[in-house]
Order: structure tokens, then C-alpha cells, then sequence
């Protein structure tokens, strides 16, 4: 810890790069991970990845993915982290790794903190023989995917997302129930 300067929020976005640490998540992490997500992934802006986000979802990936999972540390402040995952297929040599989420703190964005928690999880993949990365983000979201593809990332393939609203017919079996 002692090479880790203290948060200033204050500091020029190069500077503060400079003492962010990245590392391995731990448990006492857990909450300070899901608080920052839930800044992050919105409803209004980013409705499929605000559904998704929560905390069994972080508490599962920790659990069965811990090597996967890093933040970005300054001071005593989680500033960013990386979630991931392997995937494995039966009769397949491929071995997938997946980044499911990875999220900076506003306010240390565009300081390369994504990057530097990229690079960490990539080699980590690449020494637990990962052949293929996937990632996917909705599709207006630019930032993740301007740094996805300055990442290395290509050959984007769409994939749609449909909802169906179930609340008028749930309230019918309501009353229904209630008349019972
Ligand atoms: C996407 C995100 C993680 C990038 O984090 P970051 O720390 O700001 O990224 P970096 O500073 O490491 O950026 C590295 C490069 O990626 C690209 N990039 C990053 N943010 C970008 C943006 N908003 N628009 C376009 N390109 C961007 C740039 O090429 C950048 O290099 P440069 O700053 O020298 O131009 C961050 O914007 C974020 O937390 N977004 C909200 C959460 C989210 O949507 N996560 C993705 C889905 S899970």
C-alpha cells in the first residue's frame, strides 16, 4: 500500500494515473465495486447493462472467477475494475475469455486506467490459455467502444435485445386470485 498516494480528485489526470494501482479484488472490495457500477451503468442510458448489474452479479463472478476480477485502486478509493469470465466448450480447442464488465469513476476517465486493467486481464487470459477475448456493450455506447477497439477488439456481429412488458397481465392475475 505505501507506494499508493493519497485520492486527490484534484490532481491532473496524468499525475493521478500515476498512483493508481491495479490488483487483484478482494472481498472487502465487494461493495465499493457494486456501488461504482451502479454509477456507471444507468438505467436511462445504458438500460440491458443497468438490468444486469447487481450485487449477486458481482458477488457470483468474485466467488467463481476470482482471478478474473481486478480494480484499480487510489488511496483507499476503488476507481475502476474488470470482471471476467472463461469460457470453455466441450468437443471445442477454444478456450473464451470473456470481459463482462470493466467501468472507470467518472472522474478518472480518458487517464488510461481501463487500459492498464485491460492489459493485466489480457495476460492473465493469455497464461490461463485463452485463444479468443470477447466483449459486448450496447450499441450507442460509444466510449466503450472506442476503447474496446483501440484495445484490439473487431469484427463487431449485432445482437438485439427485445422486452415485453408483462404488468397488465399480472395485474389481471391479481385479481383473479383476489376473486378466488
Ligand atoms: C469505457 C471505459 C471503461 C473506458 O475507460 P477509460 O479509463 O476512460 O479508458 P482509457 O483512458 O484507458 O482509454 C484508452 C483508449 O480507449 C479509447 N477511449 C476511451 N474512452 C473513450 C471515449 N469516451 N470515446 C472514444 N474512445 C475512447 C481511446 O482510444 C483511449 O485512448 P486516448 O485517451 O489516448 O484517446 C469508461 O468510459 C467507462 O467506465 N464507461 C462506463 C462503463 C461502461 O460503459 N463500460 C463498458 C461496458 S461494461
Amino acid at each position: 500500500m505505501a507506494e499508493v498516494a493519497e485520492s486527490d480528485s484534484s490532481q491532473p489526470a496524468k499525475a493521478r494515473k500515476q498512483s493508481v494501482k491495479i490488483r487483484e479484488m478482494t472481498i472487502d472490495d465487494l461493495g465499493d465495486v457494486f456501488h461504482l457500477g451502479e454509477r456507471l451503468f444507468e438505467a436511462r442510458k445504458a438500460p440491458n447493462t443497468y438490468r444486469a448489474w447487481d450485487e449477486y452479479e458481482v458477488a457470483d463472478l468474485f466467488y467463481s472467477d476470482t482471478e478474473y476480477c481486478l480494480v484499480a485502486e487510489h488511496g483507499d478509493e476503488i476507481v475502476g475494475f474488470a470482471l471476467g469470465t472463461t469460457i470453455n466448450k466441450n468437443r471445442s480447442a477454444w478456450k473464451y475469455g470473456y470481459l463482462l464488465w470493466v467501468g472507470i469513476l467518472p472522474e478518472y476517465q480518458r487517464s488510461g486506467i481501463a487500459e492498464r486493467l485491460f492489459y493485466r486481464f489480457k495476460s492473465i487470459m493469455l497464461h490461463d490459455g485463452v485463444r479468443i477475448l470477447v466483449v459486448d456493450t450496447e450499441a450507442d455506447n460509444d466510449a466503450a467502444i472506442g476503447f474496446f477497439k483501440r484495445q484490439g477488439f473487431g469484427n463487431p456481429q449485432e445482437h438485439v435485445y427485445l422486452t415485453m412488458n408483462l404488468d397488465q397481465e399480472r395485474q389481471r392475475m391479481k385479481k383473479r386470485e383476489q376473486g378466488n
